[in-house]
């Protein structure tokens, strides 16, 4: 059984895993990352988007031995763990806009929106479109996440050193 080292939310992990298993199922059946979501378990939904190295992935199409040697970043990984309080503005942002309902595709946009702003700070609304394609809502109508994104951006623009 092959053995991955990767780090997760800023936790060194070690596992040895049978190469058939998924990212996702690493990420939820074993590590307690129970914000990432499986909704369609093809490659269609973006609930179990994760950051792999900085990069949105879809973590229901990576094998966990395709992460050996990487960093990977769930939506948990987005608060500091001693400040349970400090979201992201992101997190924030879906927050004021009620750019949720359900919530299930939530950690999955909130991670492809973090991408797209890392990549492009500034994005139009074409843009920030585009940037979430891969991710479906079935609730809000798409036009309260395009805002949430838009305000994280303008407001992660004004931090100092931005
Ligand atoms: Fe991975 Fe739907 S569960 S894309
Ligand atoms: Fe329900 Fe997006 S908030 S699927």
């Amino acid at each position: 059984m092959p053995s991955i080292r990767l780090t997760v939310d800023g936790d060194a992990v070690t596992r040895d895993v049978d190469a058939r298993v998924l990212l996702v199922h690493l990420l939820t059946d074993d590590l307690d990352r129970t914000g990432v979501n499986v909704g369609c378990d093809s490659t269609n939904c973006g609930a179990c988007t994760v950051l792999l190295d900085g990069r949105s992935v879809k973590s229901c199409t990576v094998l966990a031995v395709q992460a050996d040697g990487c960093e990977v970043t769930t939506v948990q990984g987005l608060t500091p763990p001693d400040e349970p309080a400090a979201w992201h503005p992101l997190q924030s942002a879906f927050r004021d806009c009620h750019a949720l309902q359900c919530g299930y595709c939530t950690p999955g946009m909130i991670m492809a929106a973090k991408d797209l702003l890392d990549h492009n700070p500034r994005p139009s609304d074409a843009e920030i479109r585009e940037g979430l394609e891969g991710n479906l809502c079935r609730c809000t109508g798409y036009a309260p996440i395009v805002a949430a994104v838009r305000q994280a951006a303008d407001e992660l623009a004004a931090q100092p050193g931005a």
